[in-house]
């Protein structure tokens, strides 16, 4: 690693998490007291959507978790990036494990999603990763290879700038196994050679990958410092404003 300070993304993905506006409030506001403003490091908090206006008259970086292919129509239920956009959130998850499983996403939905945030201005976190890593090591290595190809299908190098891909491996998200960071290093390196292949050699050097799975204060210094990465996409650990105080801190070494 070079000894030059590099830039350091942070996201916290809290899900479907807390249950009311007065428990988010709260979480946010102990968040904003315990993440000092580091210049090397940019903190992401993606609260669930309903939450995002109280938050981003507050201040600070801010996500949706989601967004949907089209801005308006007659879609119940769905979140169209502009609005998300028009509400405070800078950047989108799109793809995440967790909407491919329970919410049937497909390659190609995320691929829409990418296409339609980034035309609305947001920086999106495509999310990608494995089910499993039984079996054949390119098995598993082409799945993710499908999703960083499709997901990106028709997104110009231009637009390219907007997107930091987030590898979560599934088996690793919501469970106590995170990765290790030689294999994460692994993969944010198969990522970059992918994204290599589809754009050029020059963008992916620098294209931003991060690691999400069970990341914790006790491993984000071990993945920041040895997996290849350029931060982390966190879940449970984002619920608990000192663990994910104590993340922005080791981040900070960095
Ligand atoms: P956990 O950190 O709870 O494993 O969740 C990871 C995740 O899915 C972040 O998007």
């Amino acid at each position: 690693m070079t000894s030059q300070k590099r830039k350091i993304l942070l996201v916290a993905n809290w899900k479907c998490n807390p249950a009311t506006l007065p428990e988010a409030q709260r979480l946010f506001a102990a968040i904003k007291k315990t993440v000092p403003r580091y210049n090397n490091i940019d903190v992401v908090i993606c609260p669930p959507a309903v939450f995002l206006s109280r938050f981003s008259a507050v201040g600070g970086k801010l996500g949706v978790q989601d967004v949907f292919w089209e801005n308006t129509g007659a879609y119940t239920g769905a979140i169209g990036s502009r609005m998300a956009r028009s509400v405070g959130a800078s950047y989108a998850i799109i793809g995440h494990s967790e909407r491919r499983e329970h919410m049937g996403e497909t390659n190609e939905m995320v691929q829409a999603k990418v296409k339609a945030a980034l035309a609305a201005g947001l920086r999106v976190v495509l999310c990608v990763g494995e089910k499993s890593r039984d079996g054949d090591a390119a098995a598993y290595a082409g799945f993710v290879k499908e999703e960083v190809s499709v997901g990106l299908r028709g997104v110009t190098k231009q637009s390219l700038g907007n997107v930091i891909i987030a590898y979560e491996p599934i088996w690793a998200v919501g469970s106590d196994e995170a990765d290790t960071p030689e294999r994460t290093l692994e993969m944010a390196l198969y990522i970059r050679k992918t994204i290599a292949d589809l754009y050029d050699r020059t963008v992916a050097q620098t294209f931003p990958v991060l690691y999400g799975g069970s990341a914790n204060a006790g491993n984000a210094r071990a993945f920041l410092r040895d997996g290849g990465v350029d931060g982390l996409l966190v879940g449970r650990a984002s619920l608990q404003a000192k663990e994910f105080g104590k993340i922005v801190q080791i981040a900070n070494e960095f």
